[in-house]
């Protein structure tokens, strides 16, 4: 597909996405968050930078474990994340960060400025990951460290059909390419010719648990990445994807509502100080 049409989908996409984002991720995806936070190793005092970062899950707590004489700036390709996330911080009188719209193969940021470069779950969307490896290599400081989390192997992903059911009925081809650094060592591969040292990778087996089935298809439709897709379904298209999504997912139900496998690959690597 073309780069630039995917990043347009992508952009407009988690506009309408952004609402639901929370309620039906933030819990899901706090294991991945997690461990690449423990492998960034945030100590007070430090600049990071948080690219695809949402409505700023990671990025505020990025902004605690860095204390008041740290910063950090949360970067995304949708406004509308981007107005999520600083209300939110303003909410919360969080004062040391900032959220920019920016796109993550292109950061508006000069070389060698954060100790700490993240990206939680963000790198699947974009249209030439290793580019945006890159990236984050180049904005770090000489000795710098950064973390990233990618969804899995596609077949560890219980809910890896919403992709086909999805471009069966609107040929959007929403994430051509959303499992390929879920893959054996691509992540790490792409971190090693970035130019990163020292480079861990770790495999993270989860559960994503939903009360209801409105509430999996809700989190997964209206709430990630197809949400611009869907947003053109018709009512009875709606309802018939729901039911073949809740059809794919029917082995993994769990009381009134689903525990769904998922897998996240966390990598992480250091900036040579010779840089
Ligand atoms: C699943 S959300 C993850 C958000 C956040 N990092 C978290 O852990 O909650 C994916 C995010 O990637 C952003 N994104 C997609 N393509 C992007 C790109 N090319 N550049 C920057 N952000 C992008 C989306 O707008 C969305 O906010």
């Amino acid at each position: 597909m073309d780069a630039k049409l995917q990043r347009r989908i992508q952009r407009y996409g988690w506009d309408k996405a952004a609402v639901a984002y929370e309620a039906g991720w933030s819990e899901q995806l706090s294991s991945a968050q997690s461990r690449m936070l423990e492998l960034a190793r945030l100590a007070q005092g430090q600049t990071v930078l948080d690219v695809a970062c949402g409505t700023g899950l990671v990025a505020l707590r990025a902004a605690t474990l860095v204390g008041p004489s740290g910063s950090v700036m949360g970067t995304d390709i949708s406004d509308r994340m981007v107005q999520l996330a600083r209300s939110t911080a303003s909410e919360r009188g969080v004062g040391n960060i900032r959220f920019e719209r920016m796109d993550a193969e292109d950061l508006q940021v000069e070389e060698g400025k954060f100790d700490v470069a993240v990206c939680a779950l963000g790198l699947m969307y974009v249209p030439d990951p290793e580019s945006a490896v890159r990236e984050l290599h180049r904005v770090l400081r000489p000795g710098g460290r950064a973390a990233v989390a990618v969804w899995g192997q596609r077949s560890r992903c219980g809910w890896a059909e919403i992709f086909p059911i999805v471009d069966s009925r609107v040929k959007s081809e929403v994430c051509p390419m959303f499992f390929r650094l879920g893959a054996g060592t691509a992540l790490r591969d792409a971190f090693v010719q970035a130019g990163f040292g020292a480079v861990v990778s770790d495999r993270i087996e989860t559960r994503l648990r939903y009360p209801s089935p409105e509430a999996a298809c809700q989190a997964t439709f209206a709430g990630g990445p197809v949400a611009l897709a869907y947003d053109r379904f018709t009512d009875t298209m709606k309802r018939e994807a729901h039911a073949e999504y809740l059809a794919s997912i029917e082995s993994f139900r769990e009381g009134a509502g689903y525990s769904i496998p998922g897998e996240f690959v966390v990598v992480a690597g250091n900036k040579s100080e010779s840089h």
